[in-house]
């Protein structure tokens, strides 16, 4: 399975924040925003990355992030030149992903806790197996987002995009996972009103097919997304409060290359020392050192 940053998007709710660079590249807390959903995509096993993002910021996305070796990763880069949909995503990426399953991670989602892994794999087996995979998060407003309507069973009912009257208050949020025909299906997607490929209307045709499933996360997981002044600094402090209480970093992608065995103990020092005095980079030291150990 193949994995897709989409890092695009012109970012103006964020001005003048986002001026000059990308929303994507601001920080959450101590470290920039794109590390947490890459974080959520090697948790899934996933070692090749297309990472998407305007044709202004790819520069900026390379010299962060690189070919990817220094996590045991492959990454490649491509450019939606302007917010056409997340939909589109997979028109970009058709020719990299040659049929194979894929997972698609927005770039501003930040996901964070237990059994996440579980969860991940069971959404990588599924699309083995020719489904797709949402996954659902009650929230307070759900007009602002893609809903989903399940039963007991959790059959999925409906999918609306910000719906007036939304039929639950279960938001989709910003992670899918697909089988090999994800692209077939998302060129059927026509612009919406809003003149979007929206990932929604691609989600109605595996719904369609019988072929959409959904997880539920509940009591004791967050999940943020971070495109408003008051989320960004919400996931900062989320991400502060959690790390100071249990001295485990959120989301340190040489870590998680580290524990699964994708990079060695002196690739994780090497990556250690390169971020000089910083507490990142010192927690990266005690991680390589098995100072910090975990469940
Ligand atoms: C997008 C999707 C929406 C989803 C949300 C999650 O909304 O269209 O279905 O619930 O991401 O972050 P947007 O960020 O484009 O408003």
């Amino acid at each position: 399975m193949k994995g897709i940053l989409l890092a695009g998007g012109s970012g103006t709710r964020l001005y003048p924040l986002t001026r000059v660079t990308s929303k994507q590249l601001l920080p959450i807390y101590d470290k920039p925003m794109i590390f947490y959903p890459l974080s959520t995509l090697m948790l899934a096993g996933i070692q090749d990355v297309l990472i998407i993002s305007t044709p202004k910021d790819q520069g900026r996305f390379r010299s962060l992030l690189g070919d990817g070796s220094q996590f045991g990763m492959r990454f490649s880069y491509a450019q939606q030149a302007r917010p056409a949909g997340i939909a589109e995503a997979f028109l970009i990426a058709e020719d990299y992903l040659a049929g194979e399953p894929a997972a698609l991670i927005l770039g501003d989602n930040i996901f964070y806790g237990g059994y996440f892994s579980r969860n991940l794999s069971q959404a990588v087996e599924n699309a083995a197996q020719g489904f797709a995979t949402i996954f659902a998060y009650p929230v307070p407003d759900p007009s602002r987002f893609g809903i989903v309507e399940f039963d007991a069973d959790l059959n999925v009912l409906s999918l609306e995009e910000k719906p007036e009257r939304p039929k639950s208050n279960y938001c989709v949020t910003g992670l899918y996972f697909y089988d090999g025909r994800v692209c077939d299906f998302a060129r059927q997607v026509r612009p919406s009103p809003r003149g979007e490929l929206e990932i929604t209307d691609l989600n109605k045709l595996y719904l369609a097919a019988d072929a959409l499933k959904v997880q539920l996360f509940g009591r004791g997981f967050a999940w943020m997304d971070t495109g408003t002044m008051d989320s960004l600094l919400d996931a900062s402090v989320f991400v502060q409060s959690i790390q100071k209480h249990q001295g485990l970093v959120i989301s340190a992608p040489e870590e998680i290359a580290f524990r699964k065995g994708w990079i060695d103990r002196a690739a994780l020092l090497a990556a250690a020392d390169a971020y000089g005095a910083s507490p990142y980079g010192a927690y990266l030291k005690r991680v390589a050192e098995g100072e910090v150990l975990y469940h």
